[in-house]
């Protein structure tokens, strides 16, 4: 079968090949392959700073975000069958650590998990994968045309769901939220956080007039163009946030970030910052801050299997209210053979697919 791999940590080796048929093994389930979404991390992987590729393998077949239909399975206790849509998991345990142990794959201690199309594991970009029932979250049909966002989903249901988990130190009923970046982790978490019925803004970078400002606002949120407003204005302006989540890809947001909390307030960092940048930050300021409004402020890395369920969950109920609007976001389709256009180049848009079948 065909695949799009990397050798990684050597900058621009992406390549289409020729690979073996994945073989299954019961109660594996095979899959093809109908999309896989593409981002930053893919975008890192391929130019060599990021990206491990299987024991034995010198390539890695790329692709975390997917989307796919089995195409064969034996008798499995998930009751997957041909024709079934499924979106898989990245993250698989590594045999030592608790959190493992206990399903939390994405609390891994050891730091030696791997991960599909990322770390020591073969991904999604290719004509088909198999893999554990168990791994495999079944999509319903009247959402395939959005299941391809539902891996970037389940990260920002992990940032929301731990965000409220960790507040149940206290009483906490969440007004106002405030998403940092209006890419499209950044967009989903606005969807989210508006769908459980918080005031809800996205502050970002482009234009009022940008269809990521579009988008944020038939997702249910407010749109603010930090172009027009400074950062240290921004709670002036909207008041001060229950919740930030981050999703610039940029560190220097962060500690403007950690100054705009309300009291009680939490900010859930999660982009992958994979830079060195060093800066000179107002320490004092920032410690009395988060000491005197008992702020929480905590890191979030892929998702649990719920994660993805509740994604599938809040996919429905977004559809019901804001029919549409999730659509918005794939903002462009590539055929997977014009990989190029994407991989290196200077992208436009929200969300770019590669269609690897029908
Ligand atoms: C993926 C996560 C993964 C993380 C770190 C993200 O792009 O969505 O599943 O855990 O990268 O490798």
């Amino acid at each position: 079968m065909k695949a799009l791999t990397v050798k990684p940590h050597v900058k621009d080796s992406i390549q289409m090949r020729d690979v073996p048929d994945p073989a299954r093994r019961n109660p594996e389930v095979k899959v093809r392959v109908i999309r896989a979404g593409l981002c930053g991390t893919d975008a890192d992987i391929y130019e060599g700073n990021y990206g491990e590729p299987p024991p034995g393998d010198d390539f890695l077949i790329l692709g975390h975000e997917n989307f796919g239909v089995v195409e064969e399975a034996g008798q499995n206790d998930a009751g997957l069958k041909p024709g079934d849509f499924v979106v898989s998991t990245v993250r698989r345990p590594c045999s030592k650590c608790l959190n493992c142990q206990h399903g939390e794959m994405d609390f891994c201690s050891s730091g030696e998990y791997t991960e599909r199309g990322i770390k020591g594991r073969h991904g999604f970009m290719a004509e088909y994968y198999v893999e554990s029932p168990q791994y495999l979250i079944k999509i319903p049909p009247e959402l395939q045309d959005i299941a391809v966002l539902l891996e970037p989903t389940s990260i920002v249901e992990k940032g929301i769901d731990h965000a409220y988990l960790i507040q149940r130190r206290i009483t906490w009923q969440p007004q106002m939220a405030l998403v940092m970046g209006a890419g499209p982790v950044g967009l989903l978490a606005a969807a989210l956080l508006a769908a459980r019925g918080l005031r809800t803004f996205v502050a970002s970078l482009e234009a009022a007039t940008d269809p990521r400002a579009e988008a944020a606002q038939s997702l249910g949120a407010q749109y603010l163009c930090l172009k027009d407003i400074s950062l240290t204005d921004l709670p002036k302006q909207i008041g001060a946030p229950d919740l930030v989540i981050e999703a610039t890809g940029k560190s220097s947001v962060v500690f403007a970030a950690m100054q705009m909390l309300a009291p009680n307030g939490v900010l859930c960092l999660l982009s992958v910052t994979g830079g060195s940048a060093i800066r000179p930050e107002p320490t004092d300021v920032i410690n009395q801050d988060l000491v005197l409004r008992n702020s929480v402020v905590f890191g979030s890395v892929n998702a649990h299997p719920r994660h993805f369920k509740k994604g599938v969950e809040d996919f429905e109920s977004i559809e019901k209210a804001r029919p549409g609007a999730l659509q918005k976001l794939l903002t462009t389709r590539l055929p997977w053979e014009e990989y190029g256009k994407w991989f290196g180049q200077k992208r436009s848009g929200i969300k770019t697919t590669l269609e690897i079948s029908r």
